[in-house]
């Protein structure tokens, strides 16, 4: 089988690799070509457009920044979609809406390509440790023939439903996930206010259920005040944007995932957008 990449940041990198140290046939794309070297290095073949890209392999995985990202490398000018061989497949593993990504399923069935909305949960270190988990959705025959490529790059597949419940799922999770980190640094400000020691407020509210578990590996950022990106602020400002988009089309009224996109707009205003989503810490805790 050979498999196509486009996505060579943060997590898309790593990704790759991944798939290289698993002795599968890689080729890549992606625009700005200086991000793929390291891969190029490692043995994967270089291919000048998506368009390219699609006409050489087998399974194409995109993992890109937004729905705008995928939109242009798949229907865009040089576009893979028309390219890739009928009955091949298309995981796209970015973070887009679920309403965009039945839009792409229906796109590729239309081609007779087989898609997988495919977003992941877990950061720069899972993905270099090949231990993402993958929120899936499309048909279960797809996914299980796609299980090898999953194994390589991660340690479990949610398959939550048809085309689009991948996505729907990882709207979900990242919106009690920007959440909770607001709370926290709510709850960080308020004890500060009160005079409790910032270490006694830290150590005790991580090591207590009423703190999302997450929250444990944002302690020496939020302790140095250092918030070197894993998962950059801009990309949550970004998902929250999704999870109101979802939820006007589902109908549904979200008033504190709400509130909480405003503050990572203030944040990402401030100049932040490149650092860890955590640095929303700093709104409140200068
Ligand atoms: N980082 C995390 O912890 C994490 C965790 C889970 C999910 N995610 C999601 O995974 C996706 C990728 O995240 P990341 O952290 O790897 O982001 P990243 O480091 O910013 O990489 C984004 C990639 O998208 C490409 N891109 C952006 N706009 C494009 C366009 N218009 N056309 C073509 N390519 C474009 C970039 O290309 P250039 O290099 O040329 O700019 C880059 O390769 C996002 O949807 C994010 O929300 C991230």
């Amino acid at each position: 089988m050979k498999i196509g990449f486009i996505g060579m940041g943060i997590m898309g990198s790593r990704m790759a690799a991944n798939l290289l140290k698993n002795e599968y046939e890689l080729s890549v794309n992606i625009r700005t070509k200086d991000k793929a070297r390291s891969l190029l290095e490692m043995g994967a073949r270089w291919a000048e457009t998506p368009a390219k890209l699609g006409q050489k392999v087998d399974v194409l995985i995109t993992m890109l920044a937004d729905p705008e990202a995928v939109y242009e490398v798949t229907l865009g000018k040089d576009g893979f979609l028309e390219a890739l061989k009928p009955g091949s497949i298309w995981i796209d593993c970015s973070t887009v809406n679920p309403s965009f990504s039945e839009k792409m399923a229906s796109e590729a069935a239309g081609r007779n390509i087989r898609f997988l909305d495919a977003p992941v949960m877990g950061s720069r270190g899972p993905a270099e440790g090949g231990v993402l988990v993958f929120l899936v959705g499309g048909v279960e025959a797809v996914v299980e023939a796609c299980q090898p490529y999953f194994t390589a790059m991660g340690r479990k597949v949610i398959h939550v439903g048809n085309w689009g419940k991948g996505s729907a799922m990882k709207m979900v999770f990242n919106m009690l996930l920007g959440v909770a980190m607001q709370s926290f640094s709510e709850a960080m400000a308020l004890g500060r206010s009160l005079g409790i020691e910032p270490d006694k407020l830290i150590e005790n509210l991580i090591d207590s259920p009423v703190t999302a578990p997450f929250l444990a590996g944002k302690k020496e950022k939020i302790e140095k005040h250092q918030f070197s990106a894993d998962f950059p602020l801009k990309w949550m400002f970004k998902d929250l944007h999704l999870v109101g988009l979802s939820a006007f089309e589902g109908g549904v009224a979200l008033p504190l995932a709400g509130v909480t996109k405003e503050l990572f707009a203030l944040a990402r205003s401030n100049g932040w957008g490149a650092e860890d989503f955590s640095a929303v810490y700093k709104l409140l805790n200068r």
